[in-house]
């Protein structure tokens, strides 16, 4: 894989149904024929009422739900790849090199220290230990979580603790596109002002983001772009309530 081109993610004509098997096998179609496409440098975000399928579009551009119908690919000076049906191992490496998530909630792992779990995503690439472990010092640092935090495991943090440590995680390894999920929901206003230049700090060095945030002065300062979902994209509203679980890898 080489450099990236433009735009780098394209999406067509998605679409996405749950089949829910605890209600008979009954079908909830979320998202009909989306189309969007994203540069490096460029943070395109995803509006719309809670409900429309906006985080469904971030879990299938990191592989964790399976897309039903149209095309994601992303595009590489030496060829495109297409996401629709990759094998578990393909979405490995894309993971650790291409595609960072910053999930809604940290997913705590017992017993392994914050600095720990930022640090992984550098670990997996093969960075030194020592390296790895002054970067994710130095974000943790940055996003002001407290110094006597760093050796303890995040189960217990506040939730605006937690989703510091998950901001760190998602943002050392400085992947090529970045899909972020309402990263500043719990966070006061000075941390809103680090993660906003986090954002910024990714665009300048090219990185294409897709993200949700429902703070509307964060919104403003980092989109160049706003794509609204509508019930005519995600078709989510009134129809029957969330009842089974897909699969999360
Ligand atoms: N794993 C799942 N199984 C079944 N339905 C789901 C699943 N995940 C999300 N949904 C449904 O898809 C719709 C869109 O959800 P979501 O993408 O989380 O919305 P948003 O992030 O825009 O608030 C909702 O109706 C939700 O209940
Ligand atoms: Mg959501």
């Amino acid at each position: 894989m080489t450099s990236l081109t433009q735009p780098f993610l394209s999406v067509d004509a998605l679409h996405k149904a749950f089949v829910l098997h605890g209600q008979g096998g009954m079908t909830l179609e979320v998202m009909r024929d989306l189309h969007l496409t994203l540069s490096p440098g460029e943070c395109l975000v995803l509006s719309g009422p809670s409900g429309i399928g906006k985080s469904t579009l971030l879990k299938m551009l990191h592989g964790s739900y399976r897309v039903t119908g149209g095309a994601l690919h992303l595009h590489f000076e030496d060829g495109e790849l297409s996401l629709g049906d990759l094998p578990a191992h393909a979405w490995h490496t894309l993971r650790r090199d291409v595609i960072g998530y910053v999930s809604q909630f940290l997913r705590v792992i017992p017993r392994v220290p914050a600095v720990e779990v930022v640090m992984e995503p550098l670990l997996a690439r093969g960075v030194d230990t020592a390296d790895a472990r002054v970067r994710a010092e130095t974000l943790l640092a940055r996003l002001n979580l407290p110094e006597r935090l760093w050796r303890l495991p995040p189960g217990t943090f506040s939730g605006g603790e937690q989703q510091r440590v998950n901001i760190a995680r998602g943002f050392i390894a400085e992947h090529p596109l970045l899909l972020l999920d309402e990263p500043t929901a719990s966070l006061d206003a000075a941390n809103r002002e680090v993660v906003i230049e986090l954002i910024q700090e990714a665009k300048a060095r090219g990185a294409a983001l897709l993200g949700i945030f429902h703070d509307e002065e964060v919104r403003d300062r980092v989109a160049d772009r706003l794509l609204p979902l509508t019930p005519h994209m995600g078709v989510a509203l009134g129809a029957a309530p969330f009842a089974g679980k897909e699969g999360v890898s």
